[in-house]
């Protein structure tokens, strides 16, 4: 049985853990056992449990209460937690997911034991070292013995960094391997797809004015921690709904929230047709991408999100990681600037993309990951 250390924290790795986790009760509960560790990065219940409850992963073997704090102070205080679990734990492995914080924390406990390290959401690459997200990818990746990658972007990515697809039987921070294995968010939307169908979307009482509605989310540090970017964003969502007649679903980060003040919410939620909500839940969140016409956001994961569910994207950002989606038209990178952004909403809602090509594999990315983590670390 070889004994598996997956390390969790903000709410993207906790649908990316249900996937993988499901895929262990299933199919290799007899050679994998895992051991779930919650770095405590996300702690808020709709940023945190909500996932854990809808998604029916099984509590966390450790949640860990480090919070939040500067970047260096959260990473710091969340390795020196990860790291004397895994010295009681001794796991053969240690899995991390993504980009944040709680990644590189899990990364870097592990590789300073001797921990075989495997990176999921490995490759992916904005090429803009101000982020944060790239800072903890980029190091991760240099850091892990197996690297599985979600696209041909990310292979690319790695072999240009020295990290090719070689196939050493034995994986090790010395003998890396990659595989591209496809989404592993794809797994979970996939089986979420069902009861997703069975819900209605008045169950999420939102009062719409127009009968299109698009979905937007802003939490970057580099669009709420700037006073003027943030203003032209939120200046820009008004122009939408008054110009294309469309309402804003808005689910607000705890960081957005904050940096927009009290004054400010109370007076975004007196504009007609824009809904400030809570952040959502996963099936709501899905809810609401079955239904909308249009995304537009700073995150990486409703990126994907969005695609899945077939609809086109904004990006507000300057660049995005997820370079197959423009590079196939389903997404447009706006960064914060009003005309870019109402023109490309404009042309998403006169003609929306007709096909929509498997670019993400089949669903199954999970599967993949165990096989090939019981081939190459299971001694
Ligand atoms: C983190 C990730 C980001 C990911 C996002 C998903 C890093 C560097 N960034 O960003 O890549 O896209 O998660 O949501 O790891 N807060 C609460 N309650 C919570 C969580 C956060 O109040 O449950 C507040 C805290 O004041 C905190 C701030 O939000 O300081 C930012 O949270 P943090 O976890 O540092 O980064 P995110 O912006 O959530």
């Amino acid at each position: 049985m070889m004994r598996l250390a997956t390390i969790v924290g903000a709410r993207p790795q906790f649908i990316k853990a249900a996937a993988l986790s499901r895929a262990i009760g299933e199919h290799f509960n007899k050679r994998i056992s895992e051991i779930l560790v919650h770095t405590g990065q996300h702690f808020d219940h709709n940023m945190s449990q909500v996932f854990f409850d809808e998604l029916e992963i099984e509590p966390p073997s450790y949640s860990l209460t480090t919070g939040a704090g500067t970047h260096g102070a959260q990473t710091a205080a969340m390795l020196a937690e990860v790291e004397k679990v895994l010295l009681y734990e001794k796991p053969d492995a240690v899995l991390v997911y993504g980009d944040t914080n709680s990644t590189l924390a899990g990364a870097l406990a592990a590789a300073k034991l001797h921990m075989p390290l495997i990176h999921v959401e490995a490759g992916i690459r904005s090429f803009n070292k101000m982020m944060p997200e790239e800072i903890n990818r980029v190091t991760c990746d240099h850091l892990s013995s197996i690297l599985f990658t979600p696209s041909d972007a990310g292979v690319l990515n790695l072999q240009s960094e020295g990290l090719t697809m070689k196939n050493f039987q034995k994986a090790s921070i010395n003998n890396p391997v990659v595989y591209r294995c496809g989404d592993i968010m794809l797994d979970v939307s996939m089986h979420a797809a069902h009861k997703v169908s069975q819900m209605s979307l008045s169950q999420l009482g939102i009062a719409f004015v127009n009968e299109d509605f698009a979905v937007c989310t802003i939490h970057r540090d580099s669009n709420t921690d700037d006073e003027k970017r943030l203003h032209t964003l939120l200046e820009t969502l008004c122009k939408l709904i008054e110009n294309i007649k469309i309402d804003i679903v808005f689910p607000l980060h705890p960081r957005t929230a904050k940096s927009i003040g009290p004054s400010g919410l109370q007076k975004l939620k007196l504009i007609k047709g824009l809904h400030v909500t809570e952040p959502l839940s996963y099936f709501d969140m899905q809810l609401l991408l079955q239904h909308c016409k249009l995304v537009l956001t700073d995150s990486g994961g409703l990126q994907k999100e969005a695609y899945f569910s077939r609809k086109p994207v904004i990006v507000l950002r300057s660049e995005t990681e997820w370079i197959e989606l423009v590079d196939s038209g389903f997404a447009t990178v706006c960064d914060a600037d009003e005309t870019r952004i109402i023109d490309a909403a404009k042309h998403y809602m006169k003609s929306p993309p007709a096909a929509w090509p498997a670019l993400y594999g089949d669903g199954r990315a999970a599967h993949f990951i165990c096989e090939k983590i019981l081939a190459h670390l299971n001694s």
